[in-house]
């Protein structure tokens, strides 16, 4: 028998970016990697609809590639305050399809959709040893504000309490109208 080289395939793949619709819920726990965010899925989706998120997906063939939720209101006014600043947070995208620049595009529009609403900051946590994401927002013009412990804690798919412990630095960039 001869060897023969196995196919290569090229795709022309098309990324759509869009506010997630309720047929994301379960799409957005990618396969059981995120199972356990389920109620904050759900929460998230509930206060798109309030007016008081929005999740922006990075759409592949109907799946969520990639994700980028916007928080417009916080009891932390330092984060986001209803009116001047925004909080971007759950920021993520599929392992395989990383370092393609759909992780930037994801950034842009949160920051044009948070201009349009009037917003003038954005703000992120990065953890501190996330340095690979702190080089990312460096590029797009984040600077650090202040130090956060990164405790909070959510409630799992399971009913349960789940602490988080993850100091990060807080950053934040003014939005430019261009
Ligand atoms: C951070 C993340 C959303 C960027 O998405 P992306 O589509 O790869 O982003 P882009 O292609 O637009 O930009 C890639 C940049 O992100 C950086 N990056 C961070 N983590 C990366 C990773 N695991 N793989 C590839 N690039 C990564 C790269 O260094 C690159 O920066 P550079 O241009 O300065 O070299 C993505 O890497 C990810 O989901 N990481 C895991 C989750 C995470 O850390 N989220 C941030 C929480 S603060």
């Amino acid at each position: 028998m001869t060897a023969r080289d196995l196919p290569t395939l090229s795709l022309d793949l098309r990324i759509h970016l869009r506010l997630a619709v309720r047929e994301d819920l379960p799409k957005l726990e990618w396969y059981g990697q995120y199972t356990h965010y389920r109620t904050l899925f759900r929460r998230a989706f509930r206060e798109q609809q309030l007016g008081r998120r929005l999740m922006l997906v990075a759409d592949c063939n109907g799946f969520p590639i990639g994700q980028l939720f916007m928080q417009l209101h916080s009891a932390d006014r330092e984060i986001a305050d209803g009116v001047e600043r925004v909080y971007l947070y759950a920021f993520r995208v599929m392992e395989m399809f990383r370092g393609h620049g759909i992780g930037t595009a994801l950034m842009e529009e949160a920051e044009a959709l948070a201009l349009e609403r009037g917003f003038r900051w954005a703000t992120i946590a990065v953890a501190k040893e996330n340095h690979d994401a702190r080089r990312l927002y460096e590029r797009l013009g984040y600077r650090i504000f202040k130090d956060d412990p990164g405790q909070w804690r959510y409630r799992d798919h399971e009913g349960r309490m789940q602490w988080v412990n993850e100091p990060c630095w807080m950053m934040e960039k003014e939005l430019l109208l261009h």
